[in-house]
């Protein structure tokens, strides 16, 4: 190797001035002459906080990734970047996911590093960084922090999200006490690590493995395993080969591996929020996708993986059964099995050994859980450029479905009038709720599964028709048409609805239909009053002038593609 040729000797090699100024001030650190050698140095991207509960063992996970490092004679630095926390901030954290991105993209490319590992876990903390990782386009490899152990209520397994919305829909229906639903807090959570049903984060963390980003089995080992800091070693050591092999994130990133990750979701029954995280990582490294790719290319594989909210299981079992790998091992063909991993090695190979050892937790292709389980893209007058439902988290009867609607202007009038017993809606009605998409919240806040009215709920309905340019949590289910494109808050056909208007929903069809003419919409977009309410500043200033639409990732227009490693200045 001519370690002349690694990038962090630009900083480290160097002689005079600069040589001392960019070694000086790391050696107060107790770094010895060696560190400075031309070996690999790594960047070790932590998201740890403990405001990202979810995040909160990072540390740990960081110390595992360093051991690997050093063993494989690299240099290993550690840093912070902004954490996102999906439970504590408001009014979103996918508001400032592109900021994270930013965070993550400046700080590895202004600093003197050969190769990266991306700690993340919780929801916004994998596409954030992996995207700022992107457009930086160094080696790269990443190690999530994997799922809580199982949650145990009154001898029953409970999962992460998808309990809240059951519990809090039972206490609401009288079914459920006060205290037993405050006891039940304790009780999902008993563990370190992120989401355990399949959620956004387990969603990221099989989508990052299915991108082949993170070693073999990676996404499903359990956060309190110690298997997983055999991974964060074994990942410490790889980054460092990687780097001498010069295996850059775009080789492993590509049009077939953004394909494998659509059809391992749909496979493992993953979020609708893989749409907008892997659409803005395929927008940092160039590789062109469209909505309708994820309709094409995934609405039709079955889905294997018996995990809520889809299923009956939680990413514990999914590990016991075999994990990725078994999936990518039954689906066969349907995965572009030759394409390149951060080991070095193809999926095929990878996956080759792979056994089931829970047919209960991962089918088999012809006998899945569910059959052509992807998510479908609907189009219609009311989204032009598409909205997305997830069939496998839906109530079969309302896929194909009529009725008037019952318009929410945002998510204020929601909250005040969703139990109003005078609300005029039934069973029938078709939700919606304007202005909560990528401008209009800001941030496309996971609202987008609407709680049941309570006096429907307590006549036994469990699921309607809901429609909003919002997102909703990956812990989510019912049949909820997500992500309309374009939004109401910026004049999107969504803000134009009114009370009683009939919308048609055929997902079979791919059909979403305002019925409204053309010539009624438009004299409605006559006296429509766009209203800022949004006295934005800073960051989120930029982020209201800059974001793109949900079908385009919601990414913001300036950060889509890559700048690159280099920066040909120095600091002094
Ligand atoms: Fe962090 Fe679900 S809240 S992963």
């Amino acid at each position: 190797m001519d370690k002349k040729k690694l990038r962090s000797q630009e900083w480290f090699g160097r002689e005079g001035k600069m040589g001392f100024i960019y070694r000086s001030w790391m050696r107060n650190q107790g770094i010895p002459d060696e560190g400075f050698d031309g070996r690999p140095v790594i960047g070790i991207c932590n998201t740890w906080s403990e405001l990202t509960p979810c995040n909160a063992h990072f540390r740990e996970l960081a110390e595992s990734v360093k051991k690997g490092v050093l063993e494989a004679g690299g240099f290993p630095l550690e840093f912070p970047v902004t954490s996102l926390g999906e439970t504590l901030m408001r009014p979103t954290a996918m508001l400032f996911r592109n900021l994270a991105s930013m965070d993550t993209e400046e700080t590895i490319r202004a600093n003197p590093l050969d190769g990266i590992v991306l700690l993340c876990g919780c929801d916004k903390t994998t596409p954030s960084t992996v995207m700022g990782a992107a457009s930086v386009n160094l080696p790269t490899l990443v190690v999530s922090g994997g799922p809580m152990l199982n949650g145990k209520y009154h001898g029953e397994d409970i999962g992460s999200g998808t309990h809240v919305w059951k519990f809090s829909e039972d206490l609401r229906a009288g079914k459920m006490s006060p205290q037993e639903f405050s006891m039940a807090e304790a009780c999902m959570s008993r563990s370190r690590g992120h989401c355990m049903t399949m959620g956004t984060a387990s969603t990221m963390a099989c989508m990052i493995e299915a991108l082949g980003m993170t070693l073999p089995g990676g996404a499903a080992i359990p956060a309190p395993d110690s298997r997983r800091k055999v991974l964060a070693q074994q990942s410490g050591r790889r980054i460092v080969e990687m780097v001498h092999e010069d295996l850059k994130i775009s080789q492993i990133i590509t049009r077939e591996a953004i394909e494998n990750a659509i059809v391992i979701n749909a496979a493992v029954g993953g979020s609708t929020n893989l749409i907008i995280h892997l659409t803005a990582i395929a927008g940092r490294v160039g590789v062109p996708l469209d909505l309708s790719d994820f309709d094409k290319i995934g609405s039709n594989i079955p889905m294997l993986v018996n995990l809520m909210p889809s299923g009956k299981y939680l990413m514990e079992d999914f590990y016991y059964a075999g994990g990725v790998p078994v999936v990518a091992k039954e689906l066969g063909d349907l995965l572009h099995q030759n394409v390149l991993t951060v080991n070095g090695k193809t999926v095929r190979e990878n996956t080759a050994d792979a056994s089931c050892y829970n047919r209960e937790v991962i089918g088999t292709v012809s006998e899945p859980i569910q059959e052509s389980a992807g998510i479908a893209v609907v189009k219609g007058n009311l989204a032009q450029h598409g909205a997305v439902i997830k069939p496998s988290a839906a109530t079969k009867e309302l896929m194909t479905h009529r009725g008037p609607a019952v318009v929410f202007k945002n998510i204020d009038d929601f909250h005040a009038r969703v139990d109003d017993p005078d609300l005029n809606i039934e069973a029938s009605s078709v939700m919606v709720l304007q202005n909560v998409g990528p401008k209009g919240y800001p941030g496309m806040a996971e609202v987008g599964n609407m709680p049941i009215p309570k006096k429907l709920l307590e006549q036994g309905v469990t699921d309607m028709v809901r429609i909003s340019d919002g997102r909703m949590s990956g812990t989510a289910f019912g049949t909820v048409v997500l992500h309309v494109s374009p939004e109401a808050a910026i004049g999107g056909v969504l803000g134009l609805v009114q009370d009683g208007d009939m919308i048609e929903l055929d997902v079979s069809q791919r059909k979403l239909h305002l019925e409204v003419s053309e010539e009624e919409l438009a004299e409605r977009r006559g006296h429509m009053v766009q209203i800022n309410e949004h006295q934005a500043r800073g960051y989120v200033k930029l982020y209201l002038d800059h974001v793109l639409q949900a079908h385009e990732g919601a990414d913001m227009d300036f950060l889509v593609g890559k700048s690159g490693s280099y920066v040909p200045k120095d600091n002094h």
